[in-house]
């Protein structure tokens, strides 16, 4: 990893963060520490768009020697997604799916298996997001997912159902545009 051209390719974003629907940096930084703190080695991320949230996840898998799995659907934001992944030395450590979610999500093998999640793509369809992920995460995985106070009516259906699955226990937190999170407790 190239710390400088890390800080550097970061700061470069945020001049666009608004036009790429970037995390904010408080947020990058709150999850790049609970990446950490879980120890997660198996993330998976589905909205990649130009890489801003991957750079901060892929910074903390530098340091659990772990690996990112991103999803996006259009081919020319992956690929600048991809330039700033590489340009910060983050090569081998990251695998960019591009395609729609749902179909890329169904079809992973029955033996892939996530410890952290972070939702942020299509809104309307956080649910499935959730329901085809839950059979591929591991014990004590976290999922994450933004835009659930800006958001709120479109992401309703996918908060009723993780708040209610006694599998998990969740809490949004006051950050901005809202973050679910929620622990798998078995
Ligand atoms: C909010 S942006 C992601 C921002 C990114 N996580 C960050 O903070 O840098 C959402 C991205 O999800 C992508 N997206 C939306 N629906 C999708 C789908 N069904 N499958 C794959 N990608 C999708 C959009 O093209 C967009 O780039």
């Amino acid at each position: 990893m190239n710390k400088e051209a890390f800080n550097e390719t970061l700061n470069e974003l945020e001049v666009t963060q608004r036009e790429f629907w970037n995390i904010p940096r408080e947020t990058g930084n709150f999850l790049n520490m609970l990446i950490k703190i879980r120890q997660a080695k198996s993330v998976i991320e589905i909205g990649t768009s130009n890489g801003y949230s991957g750079l901060w996840f892929l910074e903390a898998l530098e340091k659990t020697d772990g690996t990112l799995t991103t999803i996006e659907y259009y081919e020319k934001r992956q690929s600048v997604a991809i330039e700033n992944f590489n340009k910060c030395g983050f090569e081998g450590r990251y695998n960019a799916l591009q395609g729609d979610a749902c179909e890329l999500l169904s079809n992973l093998p029955d033996d892939v298996k996530f410890d952290f999640v972070f939702i942020d793509a299509n809104k309307r369809e956080y649910i499935e997001y959730f329901e085809i992920l839950k059979p591929h995460l591991l014990p004590h995985a976290i999922i994450a997912a933004d835009n659930v106070s800006s958001h709120r009516q479109k992401v309703q259906p996918f908060l009723d159902k993780i708040f209610a699955d006694s599998d998990f226990q969740s809490e949004i937190l006051d950050l901005p545009a809202g973050l679910s999170l929620s622990y798998k407790l078995v």
